[in-house]
């Protein structure tokens, strides 16, 4: 006999990389973490991100460029962010900030709003963009947007910590299993389980 019962579905996250460089560490550190993803949470990176055009306000509100419309539909849609950022001049990379801005639009009723995010960074550093994760959890205090606290993952010293682009650093990847559990669990809180967080499976 079968009958219809319900399960948690799979949540989806939705990646930025906040670096255009070829090398970059912050890519490095997103392909890791998407290796080290728990089983209940899909991460995809947004593939156009280099193609989002300086910000400009009077044309988001006339209607937003291609790239720029594809990249808020698909953090509409995502259950959370993931955001592997580097550190410019002490502050956040104009890159990442300038898609940040589209995404906030309209202001009190985007994507972001009551979205939960994962932050992470790389640098070759000491601080490991502790200053840079800091500005951003600031700007996602405007967009009412919900950031995982703890732990916070700072991959300092970044050129020593990839073999073979793998992350070799152990302390990093603990806490990036931590960063995702918590992810997981902070998507499930601010969307109860109703329709939106399980599936129909038929069940024998
Ligand atoms: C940097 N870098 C840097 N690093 C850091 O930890 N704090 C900082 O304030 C800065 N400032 C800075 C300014 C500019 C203009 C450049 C080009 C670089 C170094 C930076 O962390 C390094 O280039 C990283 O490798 C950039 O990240 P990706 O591209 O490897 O992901």
């Amino acid at each position: 006999m079968t009958s219809d019962v319900t399960r948690p579905r799979k949540l989806r996250a939705v990646a930025i990389v906040g670096s255009l460089r070829t090398d970059s560490y912050n890519q490095l550190l997103l392909d890791n973490v998407i290796r080290l993803s728990p089983d209940e949470l899909d991460i995809y990176q947004f593939p156009r991100f280099a193609e989002i055009p300086l910000f400009n306000e009077d044309q988001a509100r006339l209607g937003p460029p291609e790239a720029v419309a594809e990249l808020q539909a698909a953090v509409r849609a995502a259950d959370a962010i993931v955001i592997a950022t580097p550190e410019y001049n002490y502050g956040v990379p104009g890159v990442l900030k300038n898609a940040l801005d589209w995404i906030s639009m309209p202001p009190g009723n985007s994507g972001l709003e009551g979205k939960p995010i994962a932050l992470m960074g790389a640098s070759p550093s000491i601080l490991g963009t502790a200053r840079a994760q800091s500005q951003l959890r600031q700007s996602f205090v405007a967009t009412d947007s919900h950031v995982v606290n703890s732990p916070e993952v700072f991959v300092t010293r970044a050129h020593t910590r990839f073999e073979d682009g793998v992350l070799t650093d152990s302390g990093s990847t603990k806490l990036i299993g931590r960063l995702l559990d918590n992810l997981v669990q902070l998507i499930r809180t601010v969307e109860p389980a109703d329709v939106r967080l399980t599936e129909q499976v038929a069940a024998r």
